[in-house]
Formats: structure tokens, C-alpha cells, sequence
């Protein structure tokens, strides 16, 4: 038995190759379909989520890169002739079939990849290589056609091997031929049949049906992308000062790593004069649409009633008196959110430019003043400091 394919047989190292891609595929698939599906209504189902989605990842990324090994090897192999060359449209299934499936050995782990690296945050890679990928950037809108794509390919993925497997147990049962032997034992098939003459008509059938697929899963999907992160919305002219442009963004420590977001939609009301009149400099009121929040690859989590809430509590409030303090500013007020009215202190720098005016803070709150992730009593699965970012920049009306 040669480790080589010849016209005959598969040798050792493309029968290792096809039953290893084999089984890992045949092990990913029930895991990214049990883990899709896996509730998240408690910190343990959390964890437990979380910790199914990190084997699917880690072992999508192995079958990746085993699967470009088993195509480079492919490409340098002797290709075993068809033990029924005659039978035409059989052949032509079988051709398409496998290049579907060649096609999925490197466009589902990728996509799954792009989709992971886009997103922060909920079920890292086990490995020590990092979580982004070169080229991908953290983007909602990219994260959710690769995810689409994923999710669309995996489907093109599992019709073929079904039919790959229908088509192995056919020549077994039915036909009673050695193909399938000849993967399993590397058999040489009893006598060598005339090649047949190949087709490009198989390749481009399964390189269209995955275009195809690769197009239904940039449609447009129902709930709208949310905006830019970083696009603020301009505040009413209420005070002296107008909010051109800016983020109010928060980070937390989920699962041990660090998930940033923002909200796209915010609005405040400045009143600020160099000169401090009674001690205050002026007056604030920041409204936040807390439902154009959006936090990594856990924005459903965030937004669910556990958290947020933005259904029952779509706004949240933060009026401050702005005063002097040691190193620039403070805000100090109250922050009433999720029905909680919690005392916040936000330090800032402001640098003055003529009539522009930039600002930068940062603070931290804790989740539990304000009820949020109740169940979650511990910081092992998300963490009870949450830090505020906000930078804007304001002129002067
Ligand atoms: C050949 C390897 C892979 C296979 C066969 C595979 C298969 C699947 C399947 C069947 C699902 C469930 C889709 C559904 O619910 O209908 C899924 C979901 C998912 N997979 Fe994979 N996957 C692979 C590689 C990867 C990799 C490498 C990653 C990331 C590094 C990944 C990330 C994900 C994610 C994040 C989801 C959930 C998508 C969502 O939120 O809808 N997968 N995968
Ligand atoms: C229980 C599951 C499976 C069985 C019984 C099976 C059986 C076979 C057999 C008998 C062949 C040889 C066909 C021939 O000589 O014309 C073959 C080839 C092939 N199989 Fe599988 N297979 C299985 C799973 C898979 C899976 C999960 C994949 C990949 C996702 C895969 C990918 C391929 C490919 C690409 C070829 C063509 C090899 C070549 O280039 O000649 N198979 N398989």
C-alpha cells in the first residue's frame, strides 16, 4: 500500500487527510448547530455557550488549516480514474459534489473566522495567535454578512456531504463496486479503466451555486445595521454649545476578555463659560437612546432585559452640574438609568480653541448600582466594572 495515489488507489497520506477533514467536519457541524441554539438566560448557560462555541472555533480553524494542506497535497497528487466512467451524469454528480465540498473546506472556516474576527468578545480561539485577523476590521455590518455567509455555506456544506455520503453507500449496497474501499482500505480497483475525458462544467457549477450563495448572504437583512459607531447625533441648540461630532463609548470584561461599544445615539445639552460663576461652570444633560447600543458580538445580550433593558427603559439621563477639579473637570451629577437614579462623577480634560472645543473623559460605573445582570453574580462571566469613554467635539453657538 504506497502512501502516493495512483490511477488506481488513494494512497496513505489522501485516505489520512479525507477521513481526518472527515471527522472534524462531521464534529463542527453538530457543534456550531447545538451552540447557535444553546440558551443564554443565566450566567451558567452563558459560560456553557460561550465554552461550546470556543471548541467549534478552534476546531473550525484546525479543519482550515488541515484542509489547505489536503488541497495542496491534492494538487500535486495522480487523481484515481472513476471505476464507472461510462456512467455520465453519475460522474458529473460526484465531480460537482466534491468540488462543493472543496469549495466548504475553506469558505465555511473562513467565513465563521471573518464573522469571530469582526466582532470583540463572547467565545475566544483556543490558541495563542490572537482573535483578529489581518485585513478584517471590527465591523457590525461585516461581522453580519460573514455570519450570513457562514451560516448560508454551512447549508451547502451538509447538502453535499449528505449527498456524498448517499453517493458512497450507492457504489457499496447497490453497486457492490470498491469505491468506497478504495478511501477506506486503499484498495486498488481490480482493473483500470480509460479515463474519463473531464468536464469544467462541474467546477463552475459549484463554484456558481456558491456565488449564489455568497449573494443571497450579502442581501440586506430585515433589522437595519446599526449606525456608525462613532457617528453622534447632534445635540439640540439648547445650551452655548453645540455637539458636532463624538462617541460615548463603554467597555466590560466578559468571559475574562474586553468587549467595547458605543451608542450611536445620544444627544447633549452644554452650557459651559470659562469663568465659574458660585464654583460651576455650567450644566449638562446627556439622553441616551440606549437601544443604539451596540457592544461587540454580545449587543443582544446587552440590550435583553438582563441589562439594559431598552425596551422598558429606552432612555437613559445624566444631568451634571460641570465644575473645576485638580486636573481639568468634572461633571457631577446624577445618572438615572434602568429606572435607577445612581450620583456620577465624570472627569474630563477640555482643550479651548477659539469657538471648538474638545473634550475627553472617562469613568467607571458599576453594573450592579443599576440592578443590571442580576443573575450574573460573580465577574466571571461578565465583569461589575463598566467603563464610560466619552470624546466629543463641540462649538460654540
Ligand atoms: C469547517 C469548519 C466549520 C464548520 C463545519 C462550521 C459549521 C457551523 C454550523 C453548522 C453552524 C450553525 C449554523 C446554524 O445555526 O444553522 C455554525 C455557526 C457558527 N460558527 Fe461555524 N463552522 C466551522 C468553522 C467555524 C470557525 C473557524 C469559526 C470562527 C472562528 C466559526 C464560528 C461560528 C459562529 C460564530 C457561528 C454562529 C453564527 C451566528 O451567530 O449565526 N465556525 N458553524
Ligand atoms: C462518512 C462520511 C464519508 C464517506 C463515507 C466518504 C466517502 C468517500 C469516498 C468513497 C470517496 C472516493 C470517491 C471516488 O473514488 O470517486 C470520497 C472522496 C472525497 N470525499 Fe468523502 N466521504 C465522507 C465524508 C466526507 C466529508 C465530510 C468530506 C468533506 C467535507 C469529504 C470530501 C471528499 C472529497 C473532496 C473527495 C474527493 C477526493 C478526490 O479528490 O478524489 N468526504 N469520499
Amino acid at each position: 500500500m504506497s502512501a502516493r495515489n495512483s490511477q488506481r488507489s488513494y494512497g496513505r497520506i489522501a485516505r489520512l487527510f479525507h477521513w481526518a477533514t472527515a471527522a472534524l467536519i462531521l464534529i463542527a457541524i453538530p457543534l456550531g448547530l447545538v451552540a447557535n441554539r444553546l440558551p443564554y438566560d443565566t450566567a451558567q448557560q452563558l459560560a456553557l455557550k460561550a465554552q461550546v462555541f470556543s471548541v467549534h472555533k478552534t476546531l473550525g480553524v484546525v479543519v482550515f488549516f488541515v484542509a489547505l494542506g489536503r488541497i495542496l497535497w491534492t494538487l500535486f497528487e495522480t487523481h484515481p480514474v472513476p471505476l464507472h466512467p461510462e456512467r455520465r451524469l453519475e460522474l458529473w454528480l460526484a465531480r460537482l459534489v466534491h468540488w462543493m465540498l472543496y469549495i466548504s473546506l475553506v469558505a465555511v472556516p473562513l467565513t465563521g473566522w471573518v464573522h469571530h474576527a469582526a466582532v470583540t468578545g463572547f467565545a475566544p480561539i483556543w490558541w495563542p495567535f490572537g482573535q483578529s485577523l489581518p485585513f478584517v476590521p471590527q465591523s457590525e455590518a461585516v461581522a453580519a454578512t460573514a455570519g450570513a455567509a457562514h451560516w448560508v455555506f454551512t447549508k451547502l456544506m451538509i447538502a453535499s456531504i449528505l449527498l456524498h455520503i448517499a453517493g458512497a453507500l450507492k457504489h457499496h449496497v447497490i453497486d457492490r463496486d470498491d469505491t468506497l474501499r478504495r478511501m477506506t482500505r486503499g484498495i486498488n480497483a481490480p482493473a483500470l479503466p480509460v479515463p474519463a475525458r473531464r468536464s469544467a462544467l462541474p467546477v463552475m457549477a459549484a463554484v456558481a451555486l456558491f456565488g449564489l450563495g455568497a449573494a443571497v448572504a450579502a442581501l440586506p437583512r430585515g433589522e437595519p445595521v446599526t449606525q456608525s459607531l462613532t457617528a453622534a447625533q447632534p445635540a439640540p441648540a439648547a445650551g452655548n454649545w453645540q455637539v458636532s461630532d463624538g462617541t460615548l463609548g463603554i467597555s466590560v470584561t466578559q468571559m475574562g476578555q474586553q468587549v467595547s461599544g458605543s451608542f450611536a445615539a445620544w444627544t447633549a445639552d452644554i452650557t459651559f463659560d470659562e469663568a465659574a460663576t458660585n464654583g460651576t461652570q455650567g450644566s449638562v444633560t446627556v439622553s441616551i437612546d440606549t437601544g443604539s447600543l451596540t457592544l461587540g458580538s454580545v449587543t443582544q445580550q446587552a440590550r435583553s432585559a438582563d441589562f439594559f433593558d431598552v425596551t422598558a427603559f429606552p432612555q437613559a439621563v445624566f444631568i451634571a452640574d460641570i465644575l473645576p477639579a485638580a486636573s481639568g473637570y468634572q461633571a457631577s451629577g446624577t445618572l438615572t438609568l434602568r429606572g435607577a437614579e445612581v450620583p456620577v462623577t465624570l472627569p474630563f480634560t477640555l482643550d479651548i480653541n477659539g469657538n471648538t472645543a474638545t473634550m475627553t473623559g472617562q469613568t467607571t460605573l458599576d453594573r450592579r448600582d443599576f440592578g443590571m445582570g442580576a443573575t450574573y453574580t460573580d465577574e466571571a462571566s461578565v465583569g461589575f466594572g463598566v467603563t464610560v469613554d466619552v470624546a466629543l467635539t463641540a462649538t460654540r453657538q
